[in-house]
């Protein structure tokens, strides 16, 4: 493992006003998807779809610093014949790849999962690297249902176990790991409760991460924001999450980790711009914190394009506004006003 480049990968990640597109649905999600634009989900429909994203040069250019693919994608060739790949790395993004390959059921433990892959990594991450992938993401998914009482300590043990180890193979392979381990903001929980349950997978995450001795420098972050469930009668302002969230990575996140790039997990879009925006208004922190964003930078995009030939301006200046927006609220220079002026 060759670690100060590993570490010039991580920061290049969350350059200044720069973050990451998450591109990389399962063929599951992105069918989800594509059904509620009404556009069938077939190989050539998603490749038109990415690569009308990978092709939007401004937002490519100046607020991407990478992407992360799903399989099939990395290996998807534009419609002109060129990789995929090539493209983005054109725009001067960095490519990556979602290696995980999904959860399932954990035994013994009713209603939880755990995120599968492991298996024969290691050869995967070598083609992935061979095809240009530079750095990559694992999510493991951590429920609350307080009637159910969970999480249970049990899945958070395995579940940060799977991330690590995930985490020590992508440094093998010279791979920047991307360690997501996501809250999920489903329930009616308070964000109280959000904090509490945050702090304990994050403090068992890093707990393993040492165990298994990755190397912290070289890797990128992505957690959820403390916030409230979406079926919670009482929701967070955007100071309350802003400051709770900070309260809790300052408590749990290593100085040592070079970035901090949060997933949106069903916020909003605006409102997953607005809490990143004043976070980094609070300031004064140890890492950049920047967005991954899946739904909260596609939602707009897909809805602009719906599958047609002739909305792909349309959909490049939705993907391009929501990426710039992204942008202002990484530095922390975002206001509500500008959501209206669509030059923006
Ligand atoms: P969302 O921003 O839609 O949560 O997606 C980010 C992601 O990569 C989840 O794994």
């Amino acid at each position: 493992m060759n670690l100060a480049d590993l570490n010039k990968v991580a920061l290049a990640m969350v350059a200044p006003g720069k973050g990451l597109l998450a591109a990389d649905e399962s063929g599951g999600t992105i069918k989800k998807r594509f059904d509620a634009i009404g556009v069938e989900s077939t190989e050539a429909t998603r490749r038109d779809y990415r690569e009308m994203l990978f092709r939007s040069s401004a937002a490519m250019t100046e607020t991407i610093s990478g992407v992360i693919l799903y399989d099939e994608t990395i290996w998807q060739n534009a419609a002109d014949g060129t990789p995929l790949v090539k493209l983005i790395e054109a725009a001067g993004a960095i490519p990556g790849i979602k290696v995980d390959e999904g959860t399932q059921a954990l035994p013994n433990c009713p209603g939880e999962t755990i995120t599968v892959g492991l298996d024969r990594l290691a050869e995967r991450l070598a083609k992935y690297y061979e095809r240009g992938a530079r750095f990559a993401k694992w999510r493991a998914v951590i429920d609350i249902n307080q009637s159910a009482h969970i999480p249970s300590m049990t899945a958070i043990h395995v579940n940060a176990h799977a991330l690590a180890r995930y985490a020590a193979l992508c440094q093998q392979a010279q791979i920047v790991p991307i360690v997501e381990p996501e809250v999920l903001m489903d329930g009616d929980h308070d964000i109280d409760r959000c904090v509490e349950v945050t702090t304990r997978v994050l403090n068992k995450t890093f707990q393993e991460l040492r165990i298994q001795r990755v190397a912290l420098e070289g890797m990128i972050l992505k957690p959820n924001m403390a916030i409230a469930g979406k079926k919670c009668a009482k929701q967070a302002s955007v100071t309350e999450v802003a400051e709770k969230t900070i309260r809790m990575l300052k408590a749990c996140v290593p100085a040592a980790v070079p970035g901090i790039a949060f997933l949106s997990g069903g916020q909003s879009d605006e409102d997953a711009t607005a809490h990143l925006d004043a976070m980094n208004r609070i300031g004064g922190l140890p890492w950049p914190l920047t967005f991954s964003y899946g739904r909260a930078l596609q939602a707009a995009p897909q809805k602009a394009w719906s599958g047609k030939a002739e909305n792909i301006a349309a959909g490049q200046r939705a993907f391009t506004h929501r990426a710039r927006m992204n942008s202002l609220a990484s530095t922390g220079t975002w206001s509500a006003a500008l959501e209206t002026d669509k030059a923006a």
